[in-house]
């Protein structure tokens, strides 16, 4: 055969035969993904044997795109919308990101408000000032989640978007603060961080409002380490949302979309999740049924054989049968009590703490998101705060949420592990009435 004659002429290929090659990512990588695991000092030998005697072993491709073997990202996409039920699901690599890429996606950005809870895990707010928008605050009510009333009367003119947070494993009253929403227009973020699998009115959290956001940061109910998703029904909202989480698709949305143009292509980031994180969590999302049960059947152990006491009351739970049972939060009538029965609580062993100290610094509380109220900038721009007049900027106090500071300084947590058997719940449950018998006499 003539050498010369080109490929694409039916020739012989001159270059046939170079690769392809194997992954970058070989054995050494898997031994170092399963020293993660504690194991026998047997079994860790056995497996190292296994792996080197194997001339079959492929390494893998952590990239969600252009995987030659099916993503496990997407295929934990699919298994979360089995789980939620909402339309559209997108992964990312936290749930700080997936509140980004919603706020993006609902075209937030300078001057705008969005408005958040007092009591809540900073990322809702900080997330907010990411995006060059503003976040307004607004207290909680006795479910230690966002009040509705109070977001009422926060709504302003630049008012787009309401963020409620379902904290602590229980929702947040949905159906006050849908109305509201719905009355004026105003979409709403889920943030469902801290409450994956509870639901309100026999709808999944993350399903209810405009778009939902999950974590699966490792203290999270189901987890990856990190990792996160944004959940929506809305397709116009998903397709900004992938644009936004993948820089090199925003012409192309998923990759392989149907190109955008106008007002839906524009500059995105990077929020991909990685095929280990997807991994994981695919295992974690098959087993959240089963971990949601345990954590509910313990904590409905613990409450029931809590004794009365006079004094004694409980968070209030939106939709009882919406709460994941990941805690267990009380009331004692004042802080000097709750502060003494909480060293009491920790001295026998009890796996709680407090939630307000005014002497403890916490990000999940307002009164000391310093870079908030105080109006901080990254850049000399200045913004966020600089996007509107200064007579517009909320006006910040470390005292302006009086209800959330009253309840969660009177607020004790018990932390409920999906592992507790009936003896340890029954343990918990003693220590707790040994205590209370004390100092709620
Ligand atoms: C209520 C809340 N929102 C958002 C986040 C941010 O999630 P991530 O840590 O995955 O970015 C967290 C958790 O850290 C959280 O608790």
């Amino acid at each position: 055969m003539n050498d010369d004659k080109l490929a694409i002429e039916g020739g012989r290929k001159a270059a046939g035969g170079v690769g392809p090659f194997p992954s970058k990512i070989g054995k050494d990588e898997l031994l170092e993904v399963l020293d993660l695991w504690e194991m026998s000092p047997k079994t860790a030998s056995g497996i190292k044997a296994l792996l080197q005697n194997d001339a079959h072993i492929r390494g893998p491709h952590l990239f969600r795109y252009y995987n030659p073997r099916p993503s496990k990202v997407a295929a934990a996409e699919a298994a979360m919308k089995k789980f939620i039920g909402t339309e559209y699901f997108m992964a990312t690599n936290s749930g700080t990101s997936a509140l980004v890429a919603a706020y993006r996606a609902l075209g937030i950005g300078m001057g705008d408000e969005v408005i958040v809870p007092a009591y809540t895990f900073f990322a809702t707010a900080a997330t907010v000032v990411a995006c060059n928008a503003i976040p307004v605050i607004v207290d909680v009510d006795r479910t230690l989640c966002m009040d509705a009333q109070a977001v009422e009367k926060a709504i302003t003119k630049r008012t787009k978007a309401i963020a409620p947070v379902h904290m602590r494993g229980a929702p947040a009253q949905m159906d006050a603060i849908m109305d509201v929403a719905r009355k004026h227009g105003i979409p709403v973020v889920e943030d469902v961080a801290q409450a994956a699998g509870g639901a309100f009115g026999g709808k999944m959290l993350g399903s209810i409002g405009t778009v939902g956001c999950f974590s699966f940061q490792h203290y999270k109910i189901i987890v990856s380490g990190e990792g996160g998703f944004l959940t929506t029904n809305d397709k116009k909202l998903y397709t900004r949302a992938l644009n936004w989480h993948d820089c090199a698709a925003c012409w192309r949305p998923d990759r392989f979309g149907p190109e955008q143009e106008g007002e839906d292509l524009f500059c995105g980031e990077n929020y991909r999740m990685s095929e280990l994180q997807g991994a994981v969590a695919l295992a974690q999302i098959r087993r959240a049924g089963d971990i949601l049960a345990r954590h509910r059947a313990a904590k409905k152990k613990i409450k029931e054989a809590m004794e009365e006491f006079p004094g004694l009351s409980f968070r209030k739970i939106a939709d009882p049968d919406g709460d994941t049972g990941i805690c267990l939060i009380f009331f004692l009538p004042n802080v000097e009590t709750t502060r003494r029965a909480l060293a009491a609580l920790k001295a026998e062993g009890v796996p709680c703490g407090g939630i307000y100290d005014s002497k403890v610094r916490d990000w999940h509380i307002y009164a000391y998101w310093e870079h908030i109220l105080k109006y901080k900038s990254v850049a000399a721009d200045r913004l966020p705060w600089s996007g509107v007049s200064a007579g517009e900027l909320p006006k910040y106090t470390k005292d302006m949420c009086p209800a959330a500071l009253e309840l969660l300084s009177r607020a004790i947590l018990v932390d409920i592990d999906y592992n507790m058997r009936d003896s340890d719940c029954a343990t918990v449950a003693n220590a707790i009435n040994k205590v209370l018998r004390v100092y709620l006499k």
